[in-house]
């Protein structure tokens, strides 16, 4: 469990803080017990640090990689909003290697990042290369099948129909909103780079789905929607309806 601060937000008080942890409380579940043993976290895409500070929060050393020079100046505003260190560097998967150093990282985060990479092969490639001999990888991605749902609910059919198709190939550009996968693509496209799989998760298999007043104004309700998301997380039968799946990978 977290040493200091709140990485793991279930019992938060204002809406929007209670919509994000229902939406991340089950990666952060499954991602606490693997940092447990964690010195050097290597978060590629980290953005502006949503998981990267909070990693920091529970006394790991974390660096995050990331093109974007206002996401890392974010990251470094709420890294100090924290109290906490994180190192931030101008890159990105292509140049993973160089930038981190191989075999630099015993836990390593790729999340919501392979959707949008220009070849998700190569990029889980460079990652294998800078995790450290028996490191983890914590992976999230987009699901494919949720993401064509949810787009012909909201009357998007041509976009539905774009995204049936996998799209996952190294020679193909991502598409707008970037891509999505499924599970046995994410399963073939990890085996190729060389990892084993040791947990699959569904992520947000209904809180993308109940309106916001509810969570807003219902007592217990995110609480419950807690509970409800954790119990489907580890069931196969829940995955094709996440909106993300997390991985655990060797
Ligand atoms: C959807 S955000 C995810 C941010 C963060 N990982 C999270 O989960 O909150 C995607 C991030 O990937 C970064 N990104 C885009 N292309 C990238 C690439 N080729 N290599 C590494 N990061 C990339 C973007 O700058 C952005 O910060």
């Amino acid at each position: 469990m977290p040493e200091r601060g709140t990485a793991d937000r279930g019992s938060v008080d204002r809406p929007s803080e209670r919509r994000a942890a229902a939406r991340t409380s089950v990666v952060w579940e499954a991602l606490i017990p693997v940092l447990g043993r964690a010195g050097d976290v290597l978060d590629i895409g980290g953005g502006t640090g949503g998981f990267a500070a909070r990693v920091a929060e529970l006394g790991h050393r974390v660096t995050v990689v990331d093109p974007s020079p206002d996401a890392l100046a974010a990251l470094h505003r709420r890294a100090g909003e924290l109290g906490v260190e994180v190192r931030g560097q101008q890159g990105d998967v292509s140049t993973l290697v160089q930038v981190a150093g191989a075999a630099s990282a015993d836990v390593v985060l790729c999340h919501g990042v392979l959707e949008v990479v220009d070849d998700p092969a190569a990029a889980l490639a460079a990652i294998r290369t800078v995790l450290r001999p028996g490191g983890t990888l914590s992976l999230l991605v987009g699901q494919r099948h949720a993401a064509v749902v949810a787009r012909a609910m909201s009357g998007h059919f041509g976009q539905a129909l774009a995204l049936l198709e996998p799209g996952v190939g190294g020679d193909q550009a991502a598409p707008r909103g970037g891509r999505r996968f499924t599970e046995p693509e994410l399963r073939e496209l990890l085996g190729a780079a060389g990892f084993a799989v040791d947990a699959v998760h569904a992520v947000r298999v209904f809180v993308d789905l109940v309106p916001g007043a509810l969570l807003d104004l219902e007592p217990g309700a995110t609480a419950a929607l807690l509970e409800l998301e954790r119990a489907v997380s580890e069931r196969p039968e829940y995955r094709p309806l996440a909106t993300q799946l997390h991985v655990l990978a060797r």
